[in-house]
């Protein structure tokens, strides 16, 4: 089996170009004040996508986020409204009426780019000195319209680092991870990139959670931001069910991927073989890692497929990646 491919370490000299495509999200929130405050990382655009709101409660939830964050101009977009053929299907139930967690923050003073996702990501993308890490952290439908409208940008690609499916357990159904199951169609497209991919899935992303004193250090920061993060991780309890609003663990969902660019050695993957369940029925939106020490019979009788190799997270550094964020995102010490 490959060995993966190692990701350099970003420093505040060189930092990584990044761009993120979500859909915020409390998680992705939490992921999005990191960016900003990573020195290793510069961002260099932000789309936005139909997930967990509408896509137009993204664009204002990710505006507020960003100008609470002190992320100045960086460009945000709107993308799809709905994925490439399911419905939108949004998860209020987890991140509130407003997307995120009905915090009562202030509407955005800044409008989004005038452009469209698609065009914001491959005019970013294209102008980046360097090679870009794209960070999606939402359904793939975005992703999906760039590689089939400007497949030139894979050029300046370097990486996609996704938050999205999962090797065990899904959670939108048994067996499919939210921003795959939304639109599988779009995810099977990013597996054909042609670009080095990594696969945050849910096996890490459950791991990573902020324990109780950690989140009380940031609601109670000198800092607007840390303090958001703060109120956004207590709307994330790691045991589902709980109240709410209660002060205790959070988790850092998609912010853990954000963590896995900044810091990549945090993060235990194998390249191994991923597909992504397209058939209707129970397993729709599945993605399928095969994790098979050698080919079995559906192999060894002519069965074989091309299938993608994509370095998928099996293992995390669940103190590391916290400690990584709280000392990134508070200001105020
Ligand atoms: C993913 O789904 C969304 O609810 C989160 O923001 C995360 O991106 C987890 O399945
Ligand atoms: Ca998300």
């Amino acid at each position: 089996m490959p060995e993966p491919t190692p990701a350099p370490t970003p420093d505040a000299a060189r930092p990584v170009p990044v761009i993120i495509d979500c859909d915020t999200g409390v998680d992705d929130a939490l992921a999005l004040l990191f960016a900003v405050r990573h020195p290793g990382l510069d961002l260099r655009a932000v789309t936005c996508v139909a997930g967990n709101t509408d896509v137009d409660g993204v664009v204002r939830n990710t505006l507020t986020v960003l100008e609470r964050a002190g992320a100045g101009d960086v460009p945000v977009a709107r993308g799809a409204e709905r994925p490439l053929i399911e419905p939108a299907r949004a998860a209020h139930h987890v991140h509130g009426a407003d997307g995120m967690g009905d915090l009562g923050l202030p509407a955005p003073t800044r409008a989004p780019d005038a452009a469209d996702a698609v065009t914001v990501l491959r005019r970013e993308i294209l102008a980046s000195p360097r090679p870009v890490t794209l960070i999606p952290t939402a359904p793939l439908t975005n992703i999906a319209l760039l590689l089939r409208t400007h497949p030139e940008v894979t050029r300046n690609i370097e990486r996609i680092v996704f938050m999205g499916g999962a090797v065990t357990t899904g959670n939108a159904t048994a067996v499919a991870e939210f921003n795959v199951w939304h639109d599988p169609e779009a995810a099977a497209i990013l597996l054909t990139a042609g670009v080095p991919i990594t696969m945050y899935g849910l096996d890490v992303f459950t791991r990573v959670v902020v324990p109780a004193p950690g989140v009380h250090r940031l609601r109670e920061s000198a800092d607007p931001a840390a303090r958001l993060a703060g109120a956004l991780l207590s709307h994330r309890p790691a045991t589902p069910g709980e109240a709410p609003d209660a002060e205790e663990a959070g988790g850092l969902g998609d912010a853990g991927a954000v963590c896995a660019v900044a810091d990549p050695a945090g993060l235990t993957t194998r390249l191994l073989p991923v597909e992504v369940t397209l058939a209707p029925g129970p397993s729709r939106g599945q993605t399928v890692v095969d994790l098979r020490p050698r080919p079995g019979e559906a192999e060894i009788h002519g069965g074989t497929r091309r299938r993608t190799l994509v370095d998928v997270a099996l293992d995390v550094d669940v103190r590391r990646y916290v400690d990584l964020y709280l000392r990134t995102v508070d200001r105020s010490g």
